[in-house]
């Protein structure tokens, strides 16, 4: 194992199951969410070991504003605490934080909280970490269309410029090339509105373990099913 071509550049995980892991044990589901960051900060050491070199996380969809307040409330509060403490640590890694989605629509301290990890981690080089919050796969290919539009009419593009890689250069995720492996955890077999351009050859992975309890040896399960993929890209090999 551990050939270079059996290492998936990108990894982006649907990072599902806090709500089911508090609820088995008599927890509130906020308890969840916290127990899904330890987790997360396992994920980002082991795919930094293993010479992943982005990861992207799926921790906030468009559609999980609609949850009920308190469990809204807890997570801005989780992400903001989060990203303090969480910072030094990441940039001790050399794990660079970008974030993917529409911030507009987060509290002040929420997007300083966002800008400032982005800002602290800006150097890091071993790995990016993206972190998917207030994302939806259909929102973002309606923003980068409206975008476009924009540019034909201001008459900098001709519609007839518009490639696969003008639109992918404009979706969130123009900085990183398209994840090679989607995990997803909790047994639920659908990707939720996450990265659906981006994940058009990308293997998928689906696994009944609930994310809080995705550790090391997880993450290599899911390694070695990677490596054991046969990745035809439409072709005959
Ligand atoms: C994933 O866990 C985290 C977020 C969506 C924020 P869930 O909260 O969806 O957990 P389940 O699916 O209810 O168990
Ligand atoms: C997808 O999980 C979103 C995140 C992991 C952030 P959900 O729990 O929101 O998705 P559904 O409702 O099961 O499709
Ligand atoms: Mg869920």
């Amino acid at each position: 194992m551990n050939e270079p071509n059996k290492i998936p550049v990108h990894i982006a995980v649907i990072m599902d199951g806090n709500g089911r892991w508090a609820r088995l044990r008599g927890k509130e589901r906020y308890e969840g969410h916290l127990a899904g960051m330890d987790a997360l900060r396992e994920t980002v050491k082991n795919a930094a070991d293993y010479g992943v070199k982005y990861l992207t996380v799926y921790a906030f969809s468009t559609e999980n504003w609609g949850r009920p307040q308190q469990e809204v409330d807890a997570l801005m509060d989780l992400m903001c605490k989060g990203v303090e403490m969480e910072t030094p640590q990441l940039m001790e890694q050399g794990v660079r934080v970008l974030v993917i989605g529409d911030r507009s629509r987060f509290s002040d301290k929420v997007r300083a909280a966002l800008d400032r990890i982005e800002e602290q981690t800006g150097r890091g080089e071993r790995m990016t970490l993206a972190l998917a919050l207030n994302y939806s796969s259909r929102s973002e290919l309606t923003a980068a269309a409206r975008i476009l539009a924009r540019r034909v009419a201001a008459g900098e593009i001709a519609a007839a410029e518009i490639t696969e890689q003008t639109i992918a250069e404009t979706l969130f995720t123009s900085a990183m090339p398209d994840p090679d492996l989607v995990i997803r955890t909790s047994g639920e077999c659908r990707l939720s509105n996450f990265m659906l351009w981006q994940a058009s050859y990308s293997e998928l992975y689906f696994t009944e373990t609930l994310w809080p309890d995705f550790g090391k040896e997880e993450f290599l399960k899911a390694m070695e099913a990677y490596a054991a993929r046969d990745r035809r890209y439409g072709l005959v090999k």
